[in-house]
């Protein structure tokens, strides 16, 4: 089992452990680490050459492809972390909702969950079957050996269970609504269930190699505060110390969270994502400086001239103000058609900065 949490090293040596890991625990680093939502993906030639060959499930299946890809993405941008290659969606199978990803729509789910006997009908007892992601972080932590920092995920509850409920993404997520308001107690049994399975997914993931654990809030976003605290808040927090609790830090991250951060800050995680709608210092300050934060470049300023990327990946290091504590990523996922050697010249951009060093151009 890991200690990185709850290790109090007295002279503090920056060279110990990785300087991913080191931020998330908001120790001081030699320089800020880097990573990227999404860093494995269709940008990617490498990945689109192995996705002719496989579906996206087959390669989640097949350890040996899941640990190549997210090396080959991870060592392609030189990045300081890598995240296991994976899908939210994983764990529903087991749980007995088999779902498929159709061409250009997304997840779909056959048979979704929309009454208190849907819910009663799913199992917890064989997150055992997700153990090919735990063997593919296997693969990926003993090809780094500590070098990197090696990320698994999961869904948060409340997202998993919109997608069980509304069989997919939605806009208005009524079906979810309608079951949290108008049977809280199947709603809860749900939530249960799923944290259940998360629990177990997660500590197959951290037995396995995974130095951090991110849960993916995707569509909190859908929640009003008050509903959030009410229907949402619990079930987080209790993720995110059963996580905790296995020795791990915890990235706990959602999209258009602004009126959100401070509560969901309140569930213990060790850091929050920001999304890329709020400036970083705004953030931070909303969810406390006892939390480390990572984010928040917008995915798209990727598309943007050099010199235009290079202007809003200096105002999020100065935004940071050198606090240790942040991780730089972006404030969603890379989309589709992003140009490789730009998200490159992210990570040299953040390895070279230096605080009070404002002239030098160091895409040059
Ligand atoms: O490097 C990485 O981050 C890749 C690993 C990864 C995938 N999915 C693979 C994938 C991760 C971390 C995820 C998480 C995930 N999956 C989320 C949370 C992240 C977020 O963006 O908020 C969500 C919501 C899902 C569910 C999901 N998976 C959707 C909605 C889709 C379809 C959307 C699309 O872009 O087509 C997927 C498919 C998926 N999962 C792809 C990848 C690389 C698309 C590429 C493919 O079909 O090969």
């Amino acid at each position: 089992m890991k200690s990185a949490k709850k290790e109090t090293a007295p002279a503090d040596n920056l060279l110990d452990g990785n300087r991913f890991v080191r931020a998330c625990l908001r120790r001081p680093v030699d320089r800020t680490p880097v990573w990227f939502l999404r860093q494995a993906g269709r940008y990617m030639q490498e990945y689109r050459d192995v996705r002719k060959h496989h579906t996206l499930v087959e390669i989640c299946r097949q350890p040996e492809l899941a640990a190549e890809v997210t090396i080959t993405a991870a060592e392609k941008l030189g990045v300081d972390a890598a995240i296991i290659f994976a899908d939210l969606l994983l764990p529903l199978e087991p749980m007995g909702l088999p779902f498929e990803f159709q061409a250009g729509e997304g997840p779909v789910i056959h048979h979704p969950v929309r009454t208190a006997q849907d819910v009663a009908a799913l199992r917890t007892d064989r997150a055992d079957q997700l153990d090919y992601v735990a063997r593919a972080i296997q693969k990926v932590a003993t090809h780094f050996g500590g070098r990197l920092g090696i990320i698994g995920f999961c869904g948060a509850p409340y997202t998993l269970a919109s997608y069980m409920i509304e069989a997919g993404g939605s806009r208005n997520y009524i079906h979810t609504k309608q079951l949290m308001y108008g049977d809280t107690t199947a709603w809860r049994r749900l939530l249960d269930k799923i944290i259940v399975v998360l629990t177990e997914y997660c500590r197959l993931q951290v037995e396995a190699g995974a130095d951090v654990i991110q849960i993916f809030d995707s569509w909190v976003g859908s929640l009003s505060v008050a509903d959030y605290r009410d229907y949402a808040f619990e079930a987080s927090m209790r993720l995110v110390r059963a996580v905790q609790a296995m020795g791990v830090p915890v990235i706990y991250f959602g999209v258009e969270t602004t009126g959100l951060l401070p509560i969901m800050s309140s569930t213990g995680a060790d850091v929050i994502g920001l999304d890329w709608r709020q400036p970083l210092d705004e953030g931070w300050r909303a969810v406390g400086h006892a939390c480390a934060v990572q984010g928040n470049l917008d995915p798209i300023t990727l598309f943007a001239p050099l010199d235009v990327l290079e202007k809003r990946v200096k105002e999020i290091l100065r935004a940071a103000n050198g606090r240790p504590g942040h991780i730089f990523n972006l404030g969603h996922g890379i989309v589709p058609g992003t140009p490789v050697e730009n998200v490159q010249a992210v990570v040299r951009m953040v390895h070279k900065f230096r605080l009070n060093d404002n002239a030098e151009a160091v895409h040059a």
